[in-house]
């Protein structure tokens, strides 16, 4: 009873202080909002605007649930501040599809069951177009044998690793894994 109090009493005086007026164009559209400079950019989208496809795990950068891109670049939204985002493009998981068809690695991970209760799916689809962008851009990770040459293979042990931050209780890692390497291909082929 006295958490709850104490947590009253916090809210009441974090209300009053100063909102700022962002925008951030979100899913190929401009959504203005009035924030409070601590709201991190995942409350913002599920708490402000109601895109709660971007799921809240950790809510410490632990989990990856909260993984949307921001440009090209996979980001984990529980430890940005929107603010810092005023004018940034965001895709979230609702964006990815197109004219009422699945993105090809949501239908991939739908095929692979790459998912059991899907908590942790948005996270990983986000993060998972990230991460072969990273490697198209050839960004070197934890497991590349020599990060002074080209990264050429996106090998299994590459995709672990990359993936490494995002976390499913469910274990259908394998699953997801397949997904991946479904919708990419051309890049884990290679
Ligand atoms: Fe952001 Fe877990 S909710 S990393
Ligand atoms: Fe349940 Fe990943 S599908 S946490």
């Amino acid at each position: 009873m006295q958490d709850r109090q104490m947590t009253l009493e916090d809210d009441a005086i974090l209300s009053d202080s100063p909102k700022i007026r962002i925008t951030l164009r979100i899913n190929g559209a401009d959504r203005s909002l009035e924030v409070e400079a601590r709201v991190s950019l995942l409350d913002a989208l599920r708490e402000y605007l109601g895109l709660t496809g971007t799921k809240k795990g950790c809510n410490q950068g632990a989990c990856g649930a909260c993984t949307v891109l921001c440009g090209e670049e996979r980001i984990l939204s529980c430890l940005a501040l929107a603010v810092q985002y005023d004018g940034a493009e965001i895709t979230t998981i609702e964006g990815l599809s197109a004219n009422g068809s699945l993105h090809p690695l949501q239908a991939a991970f739908v095929e692979h069951d790459g998912f059991q209760c899907g908590y942790c799916t948005p996270g990983q689809i986000c993060s998972a177009i990230g991460m072969v962008q990273e490697f198209r851009n050839g960004l070197p990770s934890a497991v590349t044998p020599d990060v002074s040459a080209p990264v050429t293979e996106l090998s299994d042990e590459e995709l672990k690793e990359r993936m490494s931050g995002n976390l499913c209780r469910c274990g259908a890692y394998v699953g997801i894994r397949a997904a991946i390497r479904q919708a990419f291909q051309s890049e884990v082929s290679r």
